[in-house]
C-alpha cells in the first residue's frame, strides 16, 4: 500500500511517499522533499498568504518529480493520494489539496483528506517496526507555531481535547519574543541557540494559568517586553517605548541576551511539562508523547522526558525533522486512515479552521 502526500498548509512546501509492505515491519519513508521559504518571508517579519500560495505553486510540481524519482515509483503505482485539508492558510491548503485531488482523479485512486493536527499527533509513532501501526492511547501534548494542545488519544481518531490556549500559542509566543529581541525568524531555534549559555534562573517571569487545563502565552510576552523596556531604558533614550522596541537600536549585551532567552524558554518548559504530567496523571494514560515544531528544542524533549520518567510515565517524541511541517507525517496520518478504510471525497473542500476534535 502506498501513500503519496501533500502538505501546504503554511509556508513549506512538502511532498512525500510511504509504503507499507505485507510483511512484518514498520512502512518505508520511500522518499519525504520538503521546500522551506523563510527566506521569501523573512524581510516581512512573518508570512505573507499570497507569497506562500504561489511559492507552494513553484514547488509543488518540481518536488513531485524529485520524490517520484527519489522513490524510483511512477504515479501510476500510488494506491491514494492524501493532502493536508486544514487547519491553515485557505490559499496555502488550497494548492496541495488540488494537486492531490487532480491526481487521484486522473489515476482513479482515492483521496485522504487530512487534518494537520492529526498528522503531527500521530508522528512521534513514525518509524516503528509494527506493520498495524497501532496507535497507543496517550497523552499527547502538540506544539507549533499555530497551535498548543493536550489531547487524550485512545486510538487512530478516538481523540478527545484537555486543554488549548486561550491566545498566542507556545511557538507564536517564541516567534514574537524573538522578533522584539532582534532575532531572526523562526524566533524557536533562535532563543534556544542564544539560551543554551544563559542562566533560566536570572529574570523572574509568569508561568500563567498554571491551574488550569488550558495554556495561556500572551502575558509572558507582555512580561518580556516591559522586563526589555525596563533593561534598554538605561542604555537608550528615544521619546517613546513603541519606538525603542521597534527600533533595534540598542545592543543588548551578550550575557543578557543569553539570560533572557533561557529564563523566556524556560517560563514556557515549565507550564508545558507540568500541564502534560498533570494529564496523564488525570487520565490514567501511560504514554506522553510530543509534536509539532516547537518540540525540537532539546530542553523541552529533555526536561519532560525526565519529568516522565520521574513519575513512570513512557515518553515518546517525534524524531526532529518530523516536528516541523512536513509531508511524511501526513503520508502516516493517511496510510493509517487507507489501512481503516478511510477515504474522502473530492468533494471534500479545505477548511483553514478545522477541528481535530
Ligand atoms: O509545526 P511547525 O513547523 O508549524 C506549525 O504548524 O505551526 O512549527 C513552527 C514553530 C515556529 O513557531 C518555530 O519558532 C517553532 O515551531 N520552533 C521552535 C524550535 N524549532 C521550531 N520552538 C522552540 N525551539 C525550537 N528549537
Ligand atoms: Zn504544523
Amino acid at each position: 500500500m502506498t501513500v503519496l502526500a501533500f502538505e501546504t498548509s503554511c509556508d513549506e512546501t512538502g511532498v512525500a511517499i510511504l509504503r507499507q509492505r505485507d510483511d512484518e515491519s514498520g512502512p518505508d519513508l520511500l522518499a519525504s522533499e520538503v521546500a522551506s521559504q523563510i527566506a521569501a518571508h523573512e524581510k516581512y517579519g512573518g508570512i505573507v498568504p499570497e507569497i506562500a500560495s504561489r511559492n507552494h505553486l513553484i514547488y509543488a510540481p518540481r518536488l513531485l518529480e524529485r520524490a517520484t524519482t527519489a522513490a524510483k515509483l511512477p504515479l501510476s503505482e500510488v494506491d491514494a493520494f492524501a493532502a493536508t485539508s486544514g487547519p491553515g492558510l485557505a490559499s496555502s491548503l488550497m494548492i496541495g489539496a488540488s494537486v492531490a485531488k487532480g491526481l487521484a482523479i486522473g489515476f482513479g485512486k482515492p483521496y485522504l483528506a487530512i487534518n494537520h493536527l492529526e498528522g503531527h499527533l500521530l508522528s512521534p509513532f513514525f518509524g516503528g517496526a509494527d506493520p498495524n501501526n497501532e496507535i497507543r492511547p496517550n497523552i499527547s501534548l502538540i506544539v507549533s507555531g499555530g497551535h498548543t494542545m493536550l489531547i487524550c488519544v485512545r486510538g487512530l481518531s478516538d481523540y478527545q481535547l484537555i486543554g488549548r490556549t486561550v491566545d498566542d500559542a507556545a511557538g507564536e509566543a517564541f516567534d514574537k519574543v524573538a522578533k522584539m529581541l532582534g532575532l531572526g525568524y523562526p524566533g524557536g531555534p533562535e532563543i534556544e541557540k542564544h539560551a543554551r549559555h544563559g542562566d533560566p534562573k536570572r529574570f523572574d517571569l509568569p508561568r500563567s494559568m498554571l491551574d488550569s487545563e488550558n495554556f495561556s502565552f500572551s502575558g509572558l510576552k507582555t512580561a518580556v517586553r516591559y522586563l526589555l523596556l525596563k533593561i534598554i531604558g538605561r542604555f537608550c533614550e528615544t521619546p517613546n517605548d513603541e519606538q525603542r522596541l521597534t527600533q533595534t537600536a540598542y545592543k543588548l549585551d551578550g550575557r543578557v541576551l543569553s539570560d533572557l532567552c533561557a529564563s523566556f524558554q524556560q517560563a514556557i518548559i515549565d507550564v508545558l511539562v507540568r500541564k502534560t504530567l498533570a494529564a496523564a496523571q488525570q487520565h490514567r494514560v501511560g504514554l506522553v508523547t510530543v509534536s509539532g515544531g516547537v518540540s525540537c528544542n532539546q530542553d523541552l524533549r529533555r526536561q519532560l522526558g525526565e519529568a516522565c520518567a520521574r513519575k513512570g510515565f513512557e515518553f515518546k517524541n517525534a524524531k526532529p525533522w518530523l516536528c516541523t511541517d512536513n509531508a511524511a507525517m501526513i503520508a502516516f496520518a493517511g496510510l493509517l486512515r487507507l489501512q481503516v478504510g478511510f477515504q474522502s471525497e473530492v468533494t471534500e473542500e479545505i477548511d483553514p479552521n478545522l477541528a481535530l476534535v
